[in-house]
């Protein structure tokens, strides 16, 4: 039976219509908000290419997490801007590192916000590269034990979650018994699983002081033009205890999204990266599209693909919005 007899226009005539069979839905409870956290006192830096994203100092961060909690935002994702860098990123696993101290600023203004520490050295290492180096090249196994280390102190001081977002091999498994090993079994791990050597990270590195002082990411990010590669990183990941696995950026991978999902029974999160926030930001100021409703619609399409939670600098942006 086909049209005239099926006209599929009928259940899109009213909102109230359409709403009954809507499929996918967002709420802000599965929005995770990413936060750059500098030192100093009352510090608040625009990032030129993240309109409306700041690095602030532990003491307003505090502040932003009490707003995000009162939102109902389902997290944030902490990112160390840290005033002095080293060749062995020891910012990223100081007792009293910057992250560390924002993690313990967040838990006492927002104490039932979910907080996840971002677990790289990027942010810390006078090279810009995420592990440690032999000559031009990035140590994978060296880095492994500074990883864990870095996780271990961002649990002990109250992070609920850990995302390692080195693409090292071997990053989860060493991050988990580093985490066991300091009484932090409870502790789960949000692995970037399937992480692309990709463009759309270019704001990000403005914000947390990221960008390689030579070469790239190419030689242990993945290579965006491969999707059987991104099931094999998921199964090991989540062989080597990964709870949560993510896929970034988001748009440019749908369909690995609906893969992993399909294939794995895991929870998965996409992170809708600082490029595709950009994007969409610059395209609305120009007037040459609605960006709220562009932020709504990519952020359905990513939940369609399958992805249970989502990192997004739009999180703040889409509660306020409700
Ligand atoms: C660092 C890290 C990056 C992002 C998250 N963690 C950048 C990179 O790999 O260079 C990207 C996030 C974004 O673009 O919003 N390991
Ligand atoms: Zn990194």
């Amino acid at each position: 039976m086909g049209f005239p007899q099926q006209r599929l226009q009928r259940l899109r005539r009213t909102e109230g219509l359409r709403c009954l069979v809507r499929q996918a839905r967002v709420s802000p409870d599965q929005l995770i908000m990413p936060l750059f956290v500098c030192h100093g006192k009352r510090v608040r830096r625009p990032i030129a290419s993240l309109p409306g994203i700041e690095q602030r100092s532990v003491d307003f961060v505090g502040t932003e997490a009490r707003e995000l909690e009162r939102l109902g935002v389902g997290g944030v994702m902490l990112f160390g801007v840290p005033s002095r860098k080293d060749a062995l990123g020891t910012g990223a696993y100081a007792r009293d590192g910057v992250v560390q101290q924002g993690i313990r600023a967040i838990k006492t203004a927002a104490p039932s916000l979910t907080v996840v520490a971002d677990v790289c050295l990027c942010e810390y290492t006078s090279h810009g590269h995420c592990g440690v180096l032999d000559g031009q090249q990035v140590d994978n196994d060296a880095t492994l034990e500074l990883l864990g280390r870095t996780a271990a102190s961002q649990a002990k001081v109250g992070a609920d979650m850990v995302a390692p977002s080195a693409m090292m091999d071997g990053q989860v498994q060493a991050i988990r018994r580093a985490l066991d090993a300091a009484g932090c079994s409870h502790t789960p791990v949000l692995s970037y699983s399937t992480k692309h050597a990709s463009s759309l990270y270019g704001p990000f590195r403005e914000a947390a002081g990221s960008t390689p002082r030579f070469g790239d990411r190419t030689a242990y990010q993945m290579d965006p033009a491969n999707s059987d590669e991104a099931l094999r990183e998921v199964a090991l990941d989540i062989e080597e205890g990964a709870d949560i696995v993510m896929v970034k950026p988001a748009l440019t991978s749908l369909d690995l999204i609906h893969r992993i999902k399909a294939r794995f029974d895991v929870p998965v999160a996409a992170y809708q990266v600082s490029g595709e926030y950009a994007m969409l930001r610059a395209a609305g100021r120009l007037g040459w599209l609605d960006e709220i409703r562009a932020m709504r619609e990519t952020l359905v399409a990513i939940r369609r693909a399958g992805a249970d939670c989502i990192v997004t600098y739009w999180a703040k942006t889409f509660a306020e919005q409700l």
